[in-house]
């Protein structure tokens, strides 16, 4: 899908909160999260070799995906879209900064 080449720039800026966690892009290797290449339409909890929580294992077999409304709910508040989730995150604020990420991280697939 096409995206704003200023929003991804945003993004870029966001995706700093997610870093010590996550990588996007060619060669992104899982951190204490999993890559984030092409995450949009993709199966919750479907990267190889990443250890999920149960909660994440739950919502995969249960065949749900990242969609854009997901994904908005699970970074405003990650513990309160998925109980159990392991990932140590307040959450971002700001929903301009959500749809950048977003942006940001669809301009690597997805
Ligand atoms: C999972 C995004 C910040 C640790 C995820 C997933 C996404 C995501 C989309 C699900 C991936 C999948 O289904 O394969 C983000 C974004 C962040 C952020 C955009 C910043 C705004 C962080 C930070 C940490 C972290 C700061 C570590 C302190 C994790 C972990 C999981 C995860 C451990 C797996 C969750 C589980 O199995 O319960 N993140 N994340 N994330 N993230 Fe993050």
């Amino acid at each position: 899908a096409a995206v704003d080449p200023a929003l991804v720039e945003t993004g870029e800026k966001v995706f700093k909160k997610c870093k010590a966690c996550h990588a996007v892009g060619e060669g992104a290797k899982n951190k204490s999260g999993p890559q984030l290449n092409a995450l949009l339409g993709r199966t919750i909890g479907a990267i190889e070799g990443f250890k999920y929580s149960a909660a994440f294992k739950a919502a995969h077999d249960e065949g749900r995906t990242w969609d854009e409304t997901a994904m908005t709910e699970f970074l405003t508040k990650p513990k309160a879209y998925m109980k159990g989730t392991k990932m140590s995150f307040a959450g971002l604020k700001n929903e301009d900064d959500i749809a950048a990420v977003i942006a940001y991280l669809k301009s690597f697939g997805g």
